[in-house]
C-alpha cells in the first residue's frame, strides 16, 4: 500500500487504469476546445483576425469537434471506470480496449492536423474520404469514422461482455442497450447522399438521438453510480429513478428528433409531432433534478466526494436549464420561425452541452483522483478546497455569462432581423450591426476569458487536489 494522497496506478483496477487515460485526453481536447472556441468569438469582435490564416469556419469546427470527441472521451472513460466495480469481474478484453483507445486518440490527432493544414479546397468525393465530410458536430473524414465505429465496437464489446460475464445490475442493463442505440445511430452520419433534405434528415439521427436520447441516458446511469459512490444511496432507489428517466427520456426525446424537421425540406406533419413531442422532453429533465437533490438532501449532503457531488448537483440543474428551459423556450414551431438559427439557438447549444454532459465527465474525473491518490479524503474541509469551489464557480459564471450574452444578441436577430425584416438580406446586416448584438458578441467574449480561467484553475485542482491530505476518504453508507 503506498501513502494516502500519492498518486499510483496501483490503487485502480484495469478498467480504471484505462479511463484514466480516457480523461487525460478528454482534459486536453477541452482545453483546445476553449481556445478555438475563444479565437472564433474573436473573430465575431474583430473580422480580420487569422483571416486567410486560421478562418472562422475552421476555428468553429475544431471548436465543436473537439467538444464532441472530448464528451465522447469522457463518457468512455467514466464507463470504464465503473465497469469492474458495477459487474464485479475484471474487464473482458482490456487489451482489445487499450489498443482501440491508441488507435482512437492517434485518428483523432491526424484528423485535425489534416483541418489545420488542409483549410480550402474542392468538395469532391475524396475530400469526403481524406479531409472533411462536412456535417457539422462530426466533420471527421470517412477514413476516421469507419475508424472510430470499430473502437466504439470494442468498447461495447468490453461493456457487453463484462457484464454478461459479472453480476446483472440495472446501471449495467441499461448502460449496454443504450450503448447498442447510441454506436448504431452513429452510421445513420456516414450515409451520403446529394440531397441536402435527405442528407440532413439522417444527419439530425445523430446529433438530436444521441445528445436528447441515448447521452442523456448514458449520464442518467453515470449519475445513479455517482450518487451510489459519493452519498451512498441505496441501489434500489437510484434504479427505480434511472428506469424512470430512462422511460420518459425515451418517450419524449425519439419524436422530438421532429423540432429540427420544420424547415429542411421534410413532410409538413412533423410540426405537430416535434412541437409536441420535444415540449414533453423537459419532464425527465425535473425527474432528474428531484432524483439527485432529494437524495443529496436526504443524506445530508454528507457525501465521500464534495467536488464530484457538487458537480452531480450542478448537472441535475444544468440539465433542466441549458437543455430543458432553453430548448423548451424555441421549440415550438410558431417560436422556431423567428428563432432558427440565431445566436439563441448558440446561447441554448452551450448552456446545454455545458450543463448535461461537461458537468457529469467533471464528476467522473474527481471520482477517479480521489481513487487515484488511494482513496484520500475529499470531504469538507478538504484542504485547499478552494480550488475546486473556484473552478466551479468561474465555470459556471463564464458560461452564464456567455449563455445571457448570446441570448439577448439572438433576441435581437429574431426581433430586427426576422420579424421585422422579414428574413430579408438587408434585415441580416441591420440586425448584425445593431448594438444589442454586437454588445452581446462583447459579453460573450468576456464570458469566455473567465470560463477559460475556470477551466485553468479545475486542471490545476485536478492536478493537485488530495496532495497534502493524510486522512482517508470519509465512509458512505447506505441509508434508509
Ligand atoms: C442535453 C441536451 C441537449 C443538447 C446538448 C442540445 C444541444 C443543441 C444544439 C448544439 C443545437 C444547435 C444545433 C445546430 O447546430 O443547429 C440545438 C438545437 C435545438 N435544440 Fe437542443 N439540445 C438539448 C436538448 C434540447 C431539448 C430538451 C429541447 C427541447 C425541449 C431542445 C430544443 C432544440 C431546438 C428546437 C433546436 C433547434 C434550434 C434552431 O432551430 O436553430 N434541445 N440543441
Ligand atoms: C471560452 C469559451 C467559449 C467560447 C468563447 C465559445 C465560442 C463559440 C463561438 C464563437 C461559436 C460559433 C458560434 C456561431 O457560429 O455563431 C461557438 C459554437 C459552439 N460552441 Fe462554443 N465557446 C466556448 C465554450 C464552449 C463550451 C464549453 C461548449 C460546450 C461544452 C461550447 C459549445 C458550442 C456549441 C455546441 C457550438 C455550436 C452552436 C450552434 O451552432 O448553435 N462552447 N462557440
Ligand atoms: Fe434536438
Amino acid at each position: 500500500m503506498t501513502a494516502l494522497g500519492k498518486l499510483d496506478s496501483a490503487n485502480l483496477n484495469g478498467g480504471q487504469k484505462l479511463a484514466v487515460k480516457y480523461f487525460t485526453v478528454a482534459i486536453a481536447l477541452f482545453g483546445a476546445q476553449i481556445l478555438f472556441g475563444l479565437l472564433a468569438g474573436l473573430q465575431y469582435l474583430y473580422p480580420d483576425f487569422l483571416f486567410g490564416i486560421l478562418d472562422f469556419s475552421v476555428n468553429r469546427m475544431v471548436h465543436i469537434n473537439a467538444m464532441v470527441v472530448w464528451l465522447l472521451f469522457g463518457f468512455l472513460g467514466s464507463v470504464y471506470w465503473l465497469l469492474e466495480d458495477e459487474s464485479g469481474v475484471p474487464v473482458v478484453g482490456l487489451g482489445l480496449g487499450n489498443l482501440a483507445f491508441w488507435i482512437f486518440t492517434l485518428a483523432v490527432v491526424v484528423v485535425v492536423v489534416v483541418y489545420l493544414l488542409v483549410q480550402t479546397g474542392v468538395g469532391e468525393q475524396s475530400s469526403i474520404w481524406l479531409i472533411n465530410e462536412g456535417r457539422e458536430y462530426i466533420e471527421a473524414p470517412r477514413w476516421a469514422d469507419i475508424g472510430i465505429v470499430v473502437c466504439v465496437l470494442v468498447f461495447f464489446y468490453n461493456a457487453a461482455a463484462t457484464f454478461a460475464k459479472g453480476r446483472y445490475t440495472g446501471i449495467g442493463g441499461v448502460l449496454v442497450l443504450d450503448l447498442i442505440a447510441l454506436a448504431g445511430i452513429y452510421l445513420a452520419g456516414m450515409y451520403y447522399t446529394p440531397n441536402i433534405s435527405m442528407d440532413q434528415h439522417w444527419w439530425w439521427w445523430v446529433i438530436h438521438l444521441w445528445v436528447e436520447a441515448t447521452w442523456e441516458v448514458l449520464v442518467g446511469c453515470l449519475m445513479a453510480y455517482g450518487l451510489i459512490k459519493t452519498l451512498g444511496v441505496r441501489r434500489k432507489i437510484v434504479e427505480t429513478w434511472l428506469y424512470i428517466e430512462v422511460a420518459l427520456m425515451f418517450g419524449s426525446g425519439i419524436l422530438g428528433l421532429g423540432h429540427h424537421y420544420f424547415w429542411i425540406g421534410t413532410p409538413e406533419y412533423w410540426f405537430t409531432i416535434g412541437g409536441f413531442f420535444s415540449a414533453l422532453e423537459p419532464i425527465p429533465l425535473v425527474a432528474m433534478v428531484v432524483h439527485a437533490v432529494f437524495d443529496a438532501g436526504h443524506h445530508k449532503l454528507k457525501s465521500s466526494n464534495n467536488p464530484a457531488l457538487a458537480w452531480i448537483i450542478a448537472q441535475a440543474f444544468g440539465n433542466f436549464f441549458g437543455a430543458g428551459v432553453w430548448g423548451f423556450m424555441h421549440t415550438l414551431p410558431q417560436i422556431n420561425l423567428y428563432t432558427h438559427g440565431t445566436q439563441w439557438t448558440a446561447s441554448h447549444g452551450h448552456f446545454a452541452f455545458f450543463g448535461a454532459y461537461v458537468t457529469m465527465v467533471i464528476a467522473y474525473f474527481y471520482l477517479a483522483i480521489q481513487k487515484w491518490r488511494g482513496g484520500v479524503y475529499m470531504s469538507g474541509n478538504l484542504i485547499g478546497a478552494w480550488k475546486w469551489k473556484w473552478a466551479l464557480a468561474l465555470l459556471h459564471i463564464g458560461m452564464l455569462m456567455m449563455t445571457m450574452a448570446m441570448l439577448i444578441s439572438g433576441y435581437e436577430q429574431s426581433q430586427i432581423e426576422r420579424a421585422i425584416e422579414g428574413s430579408s438580406w438587408v434585415g441580416y446586416f441591420t440586425a448584425q450591426a445593431h448594438p444589442w448584438f454586437v454588445q452581446g458578441m462583447q459579453w460573450r467574449q468576456i464570458g469566455g476569458w473567465i470560463f477559460a480561467a475556470g477551466f485553468v484553475l479545475l486542471a490545476w485542482d485536478l492536478l493537485t487536489i488530495g496532495k497534502r491530505e493524510t486522512r482517508p476518504a470519509q465512509i458512505t453508507t447506505a441509508a434508509e
